[in-house]
């Protein structure tokens, strides 16, 4: 409502019809009037009704705006939880990669059945269906591994599940075949003529602590006789050098399904995650040989023994024994000495200035870690990858290239005779960190860059003896 004041003398009358004027004189004589304004002139009701309105609308607004805030609130805490998992997930794949190990050994496995395919191919006489299909088959898993490598990293399982398979179908194919007479094992005796020949490699699986544990040891126990189900591996640090820790499986299976592990950790006098240097090894020279594992002790020249039943520990110093990388293996450091074990026993090989440097082996006693006789070669220990021993004969191995390696040189230490051979071996990977034979299944078992791998040993046969 406006209030107006009209100025007039005599009377006080609507100055025009428009205005719906009422007015009453002052005590001045002055007429003074209440307007009401058309509508259309100011929508001040309007505006007042807009003004609460927009007062209404802004809290509203406000409570709007408290909302959002809440709700933003809850969304950053579950950012910080995605973060967090993220986080864990990183630190996870750090540690052990899952999706790229588990290919990785998917695709040696491919690699390994195709091998064995296409000689199951050259084998058969003219063509064979079954085998054909097998053929098809491996290289639609090939391919499928492939895409799955770059789509869907869950279904590893199911594709490792299919090798499984197929692997089990090949065998049957194998079977199916008629062979040549198997050539005589000689298991556990040294009645034959030596080396002759060496399967294609086995993959039998990636040590449990992954990839990037490239150096390590691996196997059963290698004293003839000893129980064969248990299974042992044993990863070095990743410096390569410090060995103080190893996995026990109770059987062949839970090696390959890393299942049932008792983990023994060389920690006597210190708290667990501490390492204890008096009883920590060096290298991948490491043997277990009558359930106790030998191997080069930390920084020293001396052999330790940790029995694996009553882990107690022994140590005796190796006599003149170089060390500390002063003579290892070209393909790995810190193995000046290394632990080997055949049908005849324990034996050390390694190196000393003495014999500038070449090979020097010694029968070691298992109890008593006192060595018994010794035996120098001339052939230099850093030009060698790694050596094992065969019936009281020392085999070393030099690499050729990325994929073969060659059994290339012998020490017989019944003969004290050396001499030249070439037995090719092919390998999964380039590096071989450890080699060594077990007399109980005339295997070798090699850690070749963290996998874990078999060869099957044939020997010549006495008469066949040159
Ligand atoms: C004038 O005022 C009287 C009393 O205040 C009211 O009853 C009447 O309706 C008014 N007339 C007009 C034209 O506004
Ligand atoms: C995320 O991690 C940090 C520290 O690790 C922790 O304080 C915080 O509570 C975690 N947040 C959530 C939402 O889990
Ligand atoms: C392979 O097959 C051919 C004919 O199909 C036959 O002459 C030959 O003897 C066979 N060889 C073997 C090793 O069976
Ligand atoms: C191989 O893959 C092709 C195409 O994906 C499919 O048609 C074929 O049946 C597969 N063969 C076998 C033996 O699995
Ligand atoms: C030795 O074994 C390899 C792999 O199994 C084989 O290819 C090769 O023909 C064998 N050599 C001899 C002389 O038997
Ligand atoms: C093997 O171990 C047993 C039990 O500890 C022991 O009696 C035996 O003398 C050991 N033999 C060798 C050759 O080390």
């Amino acid at each position: 409502m406006l209030l107006l004041s009209i100025i007039a003398i005599g009377i006080c009358h609507a100055a025009s019809l428009a205005l719906n004027a009422n007015g009453s004189f002052d005590e001045h004589g002055v007429c003074q009037c209440s307007l009401t304004l058309p509508d259309t002139t100011f929508p001040a009701d309007r505006m007042e009704i807009l003004e609460i309105e927009n007062s209404k609308l802004t809290a509203s607004v406000q409570q709007q705006i408290i909302k959002i805030e809440s709700y933003q609130v809850t969304l950053t805490g579950y950012l910080q939880k995605l973060t967090n998992l993220t986080k864990r997930l990183e630190i996870e794949e750090m540690g052990r990669s899952y999706t790229e190990l588990d290919f990785e050994l998917l695709k040696l496995e491919i690699k390994e059945l195709e091998s064995l395919v296409v000689q199951l191919k050259a084998s058969i006489n003219g063509s064979n269906t079954l085998v054909e299909s097998l053929f098809v088959q491996m290289q639609n898993i090939s391919i499928i591994v492939n895409q799955l490598e770059s789509y869907d990293k869950n279904n590893v399982l199911a594709v490792r599940r299919e090798m499984a398979i197929l692997r089990k179908h090949l065998e049957e194919c194998k079977i199916g075949q008629v062979l040549p007479p198997n050539p005589p094992s000689f298991l556990g005796t040294c009645k034959h003529g030596g080396l002759a020949n060496i399967s294609k490699p086995f993959v039998v699986q990636l040590n449990w602590l992954g990839f990037s544990y490239k150096f390590g040891g691996w196997g059963k126990d290698s004293f003839t006789g000893a129980e064969q189900d248990i299974h042992w591996v044993a990863p070095l640090q990743t410096d390569g050098r410090i060995m103080n820790i190893m996995r026990l499986y109770p059987s062949y299976d839970d090696l390959l399904l890393y299942k049932r592990p008792t983990d023994k950790i060389f920690t006597k006098n210190l708290p667990y995650s501490q390492i204890d240097y008096t009883i920590t090894g060096q290298g991948g020279g490491m043997i277990v040989f009558n359930n106790s594992i030998y191997s080069n002790c930390y920084n020293t020249r001396d052999i330790c023994k940790y029995n694996l039943d009553t882990n107690a520990v022994e140590r005796k110093v190796l006599t003149d024994a170089t060390f500390n990388n002063r003579f290892s293996y070209s393909s790995s450091s810190w193995q000046d000495i290394d632990l080997a074990s055949d049908e005849d026993g324990l034996w050390v090989i390694y190196s000393t200035e003495q014999n500038a440097g070449n090979i020097v082996i010694s029968k070691l006693g298992s109890i008593s870690l006192v060595v018994e006789k010794t035996w120098s070669t001339s052939q230099y220990k850093t030009s060698v990858t790694n050596a094992f021993m065969v019936c009281g004969v020392l085999y070393a191995t030099r690499t050729l290239n990325t994929r073969k390696e060659e059994i290339f040189y012998m020490y017989d230490t019944k003969t004290n005779k050396e001499g030249q051979l070439s037995i090719i071996l092919e390998k999964m990977m380039e590096n071989v960190q450890s080699l060594s034979y077990n007399p109980n299944d005339h295997k070798l078992y090699m850690y070749n860059d963290g996998y874990l791998i078999t060869y099957d040993l044939s020997f010549k046969t006495l008469s066949n003896m040159a």
